[in-house]
Parts: C-alpha cells; structure tokens; sequence
C-alpha cells in the first residue's frame, strides 16, 4: 500500500515537473533577414494606455522611422497593458492599446512581445494564447522563445518569475502565476533552457531580451535576481545587447568588464519619472517618451534612440568582425 501511493507521488511529481518545464521551454521561431542581408527593427516599452500619455505620438513616430528603415519586425519589452494586462481573450483593451494605436503601414509587420509585470497582474494565460493572434495577427507574446534571424538570433526570457517581491509582497496586486509556479523550478528550468540555447548559437549576434532592467540609472533600478542569476549567462555566452523595459525611460548602460551592453526601451507611453540614478558606465539617459530602432548587418549595429517628436536623442554603433565558422 505504502509503495503504491509512493509510486503515485512520483508520478504525479513527474508530470508536474513535465508541466512546468513545458512552459518554461524556449519555443524557436525562424524570421529571415532581407535579401541584402540587413536587418532592422523597432523597440518598445511600457505601452498600452490607449493612447494616453503620448503612446499615440510615440506610435506616429515608430511608423514614420518604421517606414524609413524598411523594418522587418517591432519588439516589445513588456508591460504591454496597463494597468492589470488583459482581463482574458476577448479584453477590448488588446484593440483599444495595440491593434488601434500602431496603426501604420509600416508597423505591420511581425510583433516580438514578452510579459511585464503588469500583465501578470491580468490574465496573463490569455496574453499568451493563440486566439489574440486571430484578433490581430501581428501579435505574437510568448513567455521566452527565440527567433532565428540569420544574422542575429533573439533570446526571449520571461524575467517577472525571477522577482522574488512579487511572490512575496504582493500589496494588493495578484500574480497569475499559474503555468509558472512553483518559482524555484520555473526559473531553474528558464535559466538552464537559456544556457543551452545561448551555448548552441553561431549567430554574430546574440541579443538578449527581458523586461525587467538588469542594470538602469532609472527608478527601479538594477534587478538583483537578474543581476546574480541572468547576467552571468549573458557574459559568458559573449551576448551583445541586453534589452528591456520595466523603466519608463530611454537609456544605455555599457559593461565595464565584459562587450554586454544594456539598452533600455521603456518609454512607450507613461514617463518623466524624474528619479535618475547615476551608475558608473551610464552612456545616455533620457527620462521621456520614446522609442529605440535597431539596424543590423553582419558585422554592423546601429541603434538610435527617438523621443516623442520622432528626434534623434542619441545613437550607439559597433562593429565586430565576423567570427569564422569555416
Ligand atoms: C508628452 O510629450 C511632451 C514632449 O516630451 C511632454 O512635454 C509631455 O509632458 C508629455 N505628456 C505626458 C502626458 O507625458
Ligand atoms: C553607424 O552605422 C550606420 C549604419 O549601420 C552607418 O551608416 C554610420 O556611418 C555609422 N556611424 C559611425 C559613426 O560609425
């Protein structure tokens, strides 16, 4: 009897375990570069407000740089619905913040979307299922995958589970925490699916994206969890770019001991926090709207910095020689 019910709790623990590391497997997704071999995309974060706050203004300027880049796809840092995500499938907010707000032409492409805190404060299952595809087609959130673009390969990583206060200290907000927890397991299978993805590519660059900061001059500040769990991966695996959100704002943040560079994309719509810190190796701050573009070739990157006007803040480029495979 004793061991039949043992036997039962292993299985059960078994399919748990199956459960959890099925969610917090990357999915690998192909989207190919131009025929030129370039690539280029836009960055945004901390947006659905629909439209207040110069999300509309920033929205205009995203199509009107979308539209002279030529770009392939748009990236979304996370906190794409404000202020408790979506409240299932059929929220009015998914049109009323994305689908009516990026409108242009030139946003109509292929949209890269991970999960901010704020929308684990709704229904996140729903933010991540297929039926918002069938509203807008562009849409494509996922907890972490990776996209496969030829001359760079993209690692999606779910960073709100690793925030310990949110398990914790959870005020009076809810974490739909369900297909995550328990946390332990969740981030331990994220982190060892992320090693074994970054270890696998031959990509020239390799382009971390979360939306928690691991390291910002803004008001939340650095991520310690991401800090001591995440950042390590990243310099060992030589990333090139760590991009987020989280905080409202436009900024860089080199690394004084490795090529990882941070880039903050948070300014999608509410900003002007007007707390900065000031951390050593902090390239460029902006505390407003705004948005970031991003060009690639093989061995080139440019990445531009916009504000509400669509105006040039500040650019950031590197070069790298290709790596030889042959
Ligand atoms: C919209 O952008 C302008 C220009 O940066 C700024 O002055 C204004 O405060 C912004 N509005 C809001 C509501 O943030
Ligand atoms: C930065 O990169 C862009 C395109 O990748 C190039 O046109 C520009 O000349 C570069 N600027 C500098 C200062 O290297």
């Amino acid at each position: 009897m004793a061991s039949k019910s043992m036997a039962l709790v292993v299985l059960a623990a078994t399919l748990i375990l199956c459960f959890v590391s099925s969610f917090a497997e990357f999915q690998r997704l192909n989207h190919g570069a131009k025929a030129s071999g370039s690539l280029s995309f836009l960055v945004v974060g901390d947006w659905g407000r629909r439209g207040a706050y110069n999300q509309s203004q920033v929205a205009t300027q995203m199509g009107r740089v979308g539209e002279n880049l030529d770009i392939d796809f748009v990236i979304s840092t996370g906190d794409n619905f404000y202020d408790d995500g979506l409240t299932g499938v059929d929220d009015k907010a998914f049109e009323d913040s994305f689908s009516n707000i990026y409108t242009a032409n030139s946003l109509q492409k292929q949209w890269y979307a991970v999960l901010g805190n704020h929308d684990y404060r709704g229904d996140a299952v729903a933010q991540v299922s297929a039926a918002l595809r069938k509203i807008d087609s562009r849409w494509l959130c996922l907890r972490s995958f990776v996209v496969d673009a030829e001359i760079a390969e993209f690692f999606f990583v779910d960073t709100t589970p690793f925030v310990e206060k949110y398990w914790t200290h959870p005020k009076d907000d809810t974490y739909d925490w369900r297909e995550v927890a328990p946390r332990k397991n969740y981030i331990e299978t994220v982190l060892k699916n992320l090693e074994s993805e970054l270890r696998g590519s031959s990509a020239n660059w390799k382009i971390v994206v979360g939306h928690h900061t691991i390291k910002s001059a803004g008001h939340h500040g650095d991520t310690p969890e991401l800090v001591n769990l995440m950042l390590p991966l990243l310099k060992a695996h030589n990333v090139d770019f760590y991009i987020n959100g989280h905080d409202h704002c436009l900024e860089h943040i080199s690394d004084s001991d490795s090529p990882l560079q941070f880039v903050t994309s948070g300014g999608g719509s509410k900003a002007w926090r007007g707390d900065v810190k000031n951390p050593k190796d902090l390239k460029f701050f902006y505390d407003g709207q705004g948005f970031v573009s991003v060009q690639l070739t093989r061995t080139d990157v440019e990445i531009v910095f916009y504000d509400v006007f669509g105006q040039v803040l500040y650019k950031l480029n590197e070069s790298k020689q290709l790596y030889s495979t042959i």
